[in-house]
């Protein structure tokens, strides 16, 4: 047992503080823009002045912007998290102490053992089906799925159930992580060439002979196979982009935009990068802009009732239309194959409204300052997940996940595992670990799990209630206060 400290919800207990400031400029500024010479404010007043070389990243996103005018915070979003040129997951090694956070799998092999125990329940619940195969969206460096496979084993009929595990994940440098994690040969593993020559694996043997592959779009795994799918998404919806609007007058809705900041109040991340200032407080080359009239995406994105009479002027919504596209394709999946699905992420049974942040070395940053640099996030908002699958699928929840854990038997697990060992320093950070993972101001209540089963199931996931009527039927909505 080897406990896994530090935590991404340090950073997100203060989620509500993190408001995105947005300008109140009403124009996108498309000259003297191309000065890299700038002079940088620090905390203390003083100033220092910096030549900087833009990397390859930022200057894409400004040329983009001079080119066609401000872009979405979706697109922006997107482009900093996954561009090949320099997007934050190319990179891979963001995870863990050194990295810029840490999730509920790298704190502690508790979480991955006991999502196994619910695929097992439902595994039996399905008639023990006798192919299954595992697919994780964005599984990072792997460890859920490992200590989920590893779990498996005490449960010799579902393991031998188990064919495959399907990866969808886009960044070539974690999908090699996921090779090792899984103890992949090399000489099973199929690559392609990615960008910069290195080799991105696409297929290969897991060391207990799974077939493992690797998609960047859930829409390429083959459909028409026998495997009953076992679907896990944790922390990849808030992942995923979010657009954002601001109520006018009346039904008017504007857009908040990203624009190319003003160079002299654009601080650099060179200046960071040469330890000169600290990164997290650095500003940025891009600024937030409201759209003037009502743009394509707003028309498009609020094209729902639920926006029309509950929200006041100024009232900000974030809405991802990436994370419906996602869960429709997902539902219809698992209806197609009456397989079973966990979405764990962090966010509310609402939409929310300012909610997009940078995250960087374990602290909340700028979104707009450095983009590849930071990860980018905003809250999922499980109501529009759900309102996605209506009539695909059967979602129930969300529930919180420190009762999830708490109904799926953590405590019994953690028992066990106190007992597995005399020394006091393992037995402290066992319990810090569990307590992380379920405390309600630490992960326990921020972190919601939904379950999604086929819409002919008439099965209650445990341990979910029955869905009631308006909850099946009707998207939450929180009215935001600014
Ligand atoms: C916050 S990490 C979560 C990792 C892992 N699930 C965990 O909990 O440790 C987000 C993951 O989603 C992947 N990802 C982000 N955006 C993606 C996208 N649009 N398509 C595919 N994968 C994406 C990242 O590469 C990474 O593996």
């Amino acid at each position: 047992m080897i406990p896994r400290l530090a935590i991404r919800s340090n950073a997100l207990r203060h989620a509500a503080k993190a408001k995105a400031t947005a300008s109140a400029s009403a124009s996108s500024s498309f000259s003297a823009i191309h000065r890299y010479s700038t002079q940088i404010f620090r905390p203390d007043g003083s100033s220092i002045k910096v030549k900087e070389e833009l990397a390859p990243l930022t200057k894409h996103i400004r040329n983009t912007i001079l080119s066609t005018g401000p872009i979405s915070i979706a697109k922006y979003m997107q482009t900093a998290l996954i561009s090949p040129v320099g997007g934050y997951y190319t990179r891979g090694q963001v995870f863990g102490r050194s990295g810029d956070f840490v999730t509920s799998p790298e704190i502690s092999q508790m979480f991955g053992e006991i999502m196994a125990v619910w695929y097992v329940l439902h595994w039996e619940m399905l008639g023990r089906p006798e192919k299954t195969s595992f697919v994780e969206l964005g599984p990072g460096r792997g460890t859920l799925m490992a200590d989920m496979l590893r779990a498996a084993k005490r449960f010799p009929a579902f393991a031998a159930s188990i064919r495959a595990v399907h990866f969808i994940e886009r960044s070539p440098e974690l999908r090699k992580m996921q090779h090792e994690k899984l103890g992949c040969s090399w000489e099973s593993t199929r690559m392609v060439e990615d960008k910069n020559d290195k080799g991105t694996p696409v297929a290969a043997t897991s060391a207990d002979g799974l077939t493992v592959r690797w998609y960047d779009l859930m829409e390429e795994i083959e459909g028409g196979s026998d495997c009953v799918p076992m679907v896990m998404a944790h922390e990849f919806f808030d992942a995923l982009p979010v657009y954002k609007f601001e109520k006018g007058a009346g039904d008017q809705w504007s857009e908040i935009l990203v624009d190319v900041a003003d160079s002299d109040a654009a601080p650099m991340a060179a200046a960071a990068n040469a330890g000169k200032v600290d990164a997290n407080q650095l500003a940025t080359h891009f600024k937030y802009v409201r759209s003037r009239s009502v743009t394509a995406n707003a028309a498009l994105a609020l094209n729902n009732p639920k926006f029309s009479s509950m929200f006041d002027k100024g009232d900000h919504v974030e809405v991802s239309p990436e994370s419906a596209r996602v869960m429709m394709q997902l539902a219809d999946w698992i209806s197609a194959n009456n397989g079973m699905g966990l979405i764990v992420d962090y966010g509310q049974d609402w939409t929310q409204g300012d909610t997009f942040r940078g995250i960087r070395s374990h602290k909340f940053a700028n979104p707009l300052s450095s983009p590849g640099l930071m990860d980018l996030t905003a809250d999922v908002d499980f109501s529009y997940l759900r309102y996605a699958a209506k009539g695909r699928a059967q979602c129930h929840g969300p529930v919180e996940q420190g009762a999830f854990l708490h109904a799926m038997g953590i405590q019994a697990r953690l028992q066990q595992l106190l007992k597995s060992t005399s020394d006091e320093n393992m037995q402290k950070t066992l319990v810090d670990c569990y307590t992380r993972l379920t405390d309600a101001q630490s992960m326990g209540r921020i972190y919601k799990v939904l379950a999604v089963l086929p819409k002919s199931s008439q099965a209650v996931p445990i341990p979910f209630a029955p869905p009631s009527k308006e909850e099946l039927n009707t998207p939450k909505v929180e009215k935001i206060v600014r």
